[in-house]
């Protein structure tokens, strides 16, 4: 069966990009949660918090279509390198055509690569980050341990994800509401409070002075990307059998009520940790 038609075994389609019937969608998805105000706050704020300077060399796992390596360009500067690597083939291809026509493309290239072996010899990054990626994939250790094998000693690894255990939602029907979202997080994900567990994961593999920031998305608008993740919590829900469809749609329903009330609230917290790897003592 030819890639892009297979059916995808696990729930969570960002397992398997290339396994969905509609690349396209997360494309769009991924550049719409980019450009969404409160989304390039809490991203760039993350890396001034690594920090990326100018002039490093920087790997991003888990690029996709590279909104966050088109940020990570601006900051390195004209001396430095932004490289993302990631495992799906359509993800790479549109993280290419886009970057092609970014500000900084000179700085920038696209490589298809998976985060459990990376296809680098020896110890060459300044910084290794991978942002909402590492509650996608079945071993986290494994993937962190990689990242910190490819970053120089005194560099700095580097992962941020969202919590699925703090998603505060305003809806008229509260048990609805966690019903959906805490039936159908707990399906997708093998870990969904991959967030708060960051830290820990960083010392795991040895690194060390492990940071933390914590940061909220908060919608008050309902802006598209909030939109559409709700409306797929609803398609989920309905095809796990959480809900009936009439039951989604009128979950939904509410939202938009809320919003011509001047009352729609989401927030969702992310977690970003930082830890470096220390030089070898002699
Ligand atoms: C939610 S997207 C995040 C993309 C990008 N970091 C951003 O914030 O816009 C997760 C990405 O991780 C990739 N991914 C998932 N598992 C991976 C793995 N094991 N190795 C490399 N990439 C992976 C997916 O293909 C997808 O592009």
């Amino acid at each position: 069966m030819p890639a892009d038609t297979r059916p995808s075994s696990h729930p969570d389609p960002y397992r398997d990009i290339d396994a969905q019937p509609d690349t396209d969608q997360f494309i769009a998805s991924l550049e719409a949660r980019g450009r969404t105000p409160s989304q390039r706050r809490l991203r760039q704020r993350f890396l001034r918090f690594i920090p990326i300077r100018s002039g490093q060399h920087v790997l991003e796992v888990g690029c996709g279509t590279g909104v966050v390596l088109r940020d990570i360009a601006a900051l390195v500067g004209s001396r430095g390198r932004a490289l993302g690597v990631d495992q799906s083939r359509s993800l790479v291809a549109a993280a290419r055509r886009l970057t092609s026509r970014a500000a900084h493309r000179g700085r920038l290239a696209v490589r298809w690569a998976a985060g459990e072996q990376l296809p680098f010899r020896r110890p060459q990054f300044d910084v290794a980050l991978a942002v909402t990626v590492i509650l996608h994939v079945q071993d986290p250790l494994r993937v962190v341990k990689e990242m910190a094998r490819v970053t120089r000693p005194g560099g700095h690894v580097a992962v941020q994800d969202q919590d699925f255990g703090t998603v505060a939602v305003a809806h008229p029907d509260r048990t609805l509401t966690d019903q959906i979202m805490g039936g159908v997080a707990a399906r997708m994900y093998e870990e969904p409070y991959s967030g708060r567990r960051l830290p820990g994961l960083l010392r795991a593999v040895g690194l060390e002075r492990v940071r933390l920031l914590t940061d909220v998305y908060q919608d008050t608008t309902l802006t598209p990307y909030t939109k559409t993740f709700l409306e797929r919590r609803a398609e989920r829900a309905v095809t796990w059998g959480i809900v009936e469809a009439a039951v989604a749609q009128r979950w939904l329903d509410g939202f938009t009520a809320l919003v011509t009330a001047g009352g729609f609230v989401m927030t969702m917290n992310y977690y970003g940790a930082v830890g470096q790897k220390l030089p070898a003592e002699d």
